[in-house]
């Protein structure tokens, strides 16, 4: 099924971007590019910001962040509520987090991973549905952590 994709990066993310896009396009999906338009130092954080209200704004639809490592961009998204980025590393990581934790956003590094696992992840992330079920409950759980509640 077709999906809609918003992709945002920081300047460690950059370099992959265009390619990244096509290769989302080849698939026969729509991608939303959020910036950057260049490789100037920028802040991770801006990006994952604009990438999580763009995701939590059009119902159904999956980002894509890049940083150099994904890290500091899974952090900042994760801190938007209803947001669940994940940063995968290989096809597993990116179908179970699907299955498992209904991410909505997909996270790397630039630097970590390379455009035969890139490809991979993305093709699996779009076509792999929640389990629902007991992940369900689980993932209800994740808003309530925000503020304490299910953590004593
Ligand atoms: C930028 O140098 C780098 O710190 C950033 O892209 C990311 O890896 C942070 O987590």
């Amino acid at each position: 099924m077709m999906k809609k994709f918003y992709i945002a990066t920081d300047h460690a993310g950059y370099a992959l971007k265009a390619y990244i896009k096509e290769y989302v396009t080849s698939l026969g999906h729509d991608i939303v590019d959020l910036g950057p338009d260049s490789a100037d130092r920028v802040d991770y954080p801006d990006y994952a910001k604009k990438c999580a209200h763009a995701v939590l704004a059009d119902k159904g639809s999956f980002g894509i962040l890049i940083c150099g490592t994904g890290i500091g961009i899974s952090i900042a998204a994760n801190k938007v509520a209803g947001i669940r980025a994940a940063l995968c590393h290989d096809h597993y990581t990116a179908k179970l987090t699907r299955q498992h934790n209904d991410a909505n956003i997909l996270c790397f590094g630039e630097r970590v991973v390379g455009k035969g696992v890139i490809e991979e992840m993305i093709e699996v992330f779009a076509n792999t549905e929640f389990e629902g079920g007991r992940h369900a409950e689980r993932v209800a759980k994740i808003e309530g952590c925000a503020f304490g509640s299910e953590l004593e």
